[in-house]
């Protein structure tokens, strides 16, 4: 049974202040971070720099409910690349996660489908959970090229040696043209293309959680949750005002439809 998920992308943003003061908020509304009847997971990936403090502070108590990962890593094992980060180090750091093909690194970074597919390898080697992002730009939406583009993103992953697609991994959706946009989806948008990456997963796709991402508040999430498809999301802006992001973790307990 998929649990849901809910995952704080902080991007380029925060300060260790900011860190203390977003685990103490976390500490005080840490009802929003279990429910009883649908236990929600948490994850926060942080810059590389607050990794490891998060990891500490949050200690054994909220480190129980809040794991962390991190928003990109390097495909080599080791060696002369300077200023990387391997799967290897996030994995000592006690990461559990690591984005991996934000559209924001695919587009900005120049990141090609091979290379987000050797970091998905790099991941799963290390034994962290890559979150692979997906997602269409509006002009092939409009183009219509929208499933045709997802595919041949979750195939470029899917061919290379040495990834395994049944396994240890989060697929999150997110349309390029709703990121930082403040425009979201609709639930029936999302659901489509949701529906549609659990088919192209084949058998595991019953068992792999698919979180939708793009301008996710939570004046939106419940509608995207109830989707039976939609198993929690991404955040981005929303993940670094902490009550805002405990309501939407609230909602994912109490509205994901697991599957
Ligand atoms: P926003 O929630 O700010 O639109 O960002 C989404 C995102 O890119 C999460 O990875």
């Amino acid at each position: 049974m998929r649990k849901p998920l809910i995952v704080a992308n902080w991007k380029m943003h925060g300060t260790q202040t900011f860190v203390r003061r977003f685990i103490a908020a976390l500490e005080e509304g840490k009802d929003a971070l279990r429910q009883p009847e649908a236990e929600a997971r948490v994850v926060i990936c942080p810059p590389f720099p607050y990794l490891l403090s998060l990891v500490e502070q949050l200690g054994t108590g909220l480190g129980a409910k809040v794991l962390v990962g991190a928003q990109d890593v390097n495909a080599q094992k080791d060696g002369a690349f300077t200023g990387e980060v391997s799967a290897s180090m996030l994995s000592d750091c006690n990461a559990h996660y690591v984005i991996v093909g934000h559209s924001e690194r695919r587009h900005l970074c120049a990141e090609s489908d091979l290379l987000v597919a050797q970091k998905f390898a790099a991941a799963q080697i290390a034994g962290l959970t890559p979150i692979l992002c997906v997602g269409e730009t509006l002009r092939q939406r409009e183009q219509g090229l929208t499933l045709e583009v997802i595919a041949k993103q979750l195939q470029s992953v899917a061919e290379l040696p040495g990834v395994d697609m049944t396994r240890q991994l989060v697929v999150a959706y997110e349309p390029v043209w709703a990121i930082g946009s403040g425009k979201t989806a609709t639930p029936q948008q999302a659901q489509e293309v949701h529906h549609f990456i659990r088919e192209q997963l084949g058998e595991a796709g019953s068992r792999i959680q698919l979180l939708y991402g793009g301008s996710v508040k939570s004046t939106n999430a419940k509608s995207l949750f109830a989707e039976i498809d939609i198993d929690g999301a991404l955040v981005g802006g929303a993940s670094l005002e902490a009550q805002e992001f405990l309501n939407i973790c609230r909602l994912a307990g109490a509205t994901c439809s697991v599957g």
